[in-house]
């Protein structure tokens, strides 16, 4: 199975240097390897897709609603975004669980959301360096898998992925031992199978870049990558697509 290379573009990027970066990445980045996904702010998304147009870049959004219409001031509708040509959503990034005190029931109702409009979920879970210090981290994580995909059926979707991100290693430059990020994502995959009845696919992010990437997509069961500022680099992160 093809590897997936997914690009965060967090709230790095103005409006004007997203969709140089987005021309940059479709020049420099055809045919890859692996299916490679950028998300780039929302404001960014609908000049990005015409930008896109007849590449082999897909596009990914950083955040969506509960639900998909409705009175919900200053949200944006999973619907909307598949209407605009988005394919993923990562869904409870460790930034907005913290910052903008996501719980757990939102980041499952997200997901259903999601999954009804037809979009991935990139869902992100992962513990924090006292929870890994304490011996917590597949405690912590079984927790955040379990409410994430509660009720959660995707029988007739194009499936869900699970982000592991260490909060430790997120923007920090220590990234987590690939050995020790593949016994994760092996304990992940079969987590989350018991709970959805299918096989789904588990990436890594956290202080990933050009020099450390090709030891994680060396293992076995680490299906892809999350990559946060590598990825705003077109040298770094087109290399990184081609491993
Ligand atoms: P960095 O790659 O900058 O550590 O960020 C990882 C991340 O949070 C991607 O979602």
């Amino acid at each position: 199975m093809k590897k997936i290379i997914i690009a965060n573009w967090k709230m790095q990027l103005s409006f004007k240097d997203s969709l140089i970066l987005a021309k940059e990445l479709k020049k420099k980045i055809k045919n890859p390897k692996n299916d490679t996904v950028i998300c780039p702010g929302f404001l960014a998304i609908a000049p990005i897709v015409d930008i896109l147009q007849g590449g082999d870049l897909l596009l990914g959004a950083q955040n969506c609603a509960l639900k998909n219409r409705g009175a919900l001031t200053g949200e944006t509708s999973p619907a909307t975004l598949n209407e605009l040509g988005v394919k993923y959503v990562i869904i409870g990034h460790s930034e907005r669980r913290l910052i903008l005190k996501e719980d757990p029931d939102l980041i499952n109702a997200k997901t259903k959301a999601a999954l009804a409009a037809k979009l991935i979920p990139i869902i992100c879970v992962g513990e924090t360096l006292n929870e890994r210090e304490l011996g917590q981290t597949k405690k912590v994580l079984l927790a955040q898998v379990k409410s994430a995909l509660k009720e959660v059926n995707i029988k007739n979707s194009s499936g869900i992925i699970i982000a592991y991100e260490p909060l430790w290693a997120i923007g920090t430059g220590e990234p987590i031992i690939p050995f020790e990020a593949e016994a994760i994502h092996i304990f992940l995959k079969a987590e989350a199978a018991k709970i959805l009845g299918k096989k789904i696919r588990v990436v890594y992010g956290g202080s990933v870049n050009g020099s450390n990437a090709a030891q994680f997509l060396q293992e076995k069961n680490i299906d892809g990558l999350l990559i946060g500022s590598a990825s705003l680099n077109v040298q770094e992160f087109a290399s990184i697509v081609k491993l």
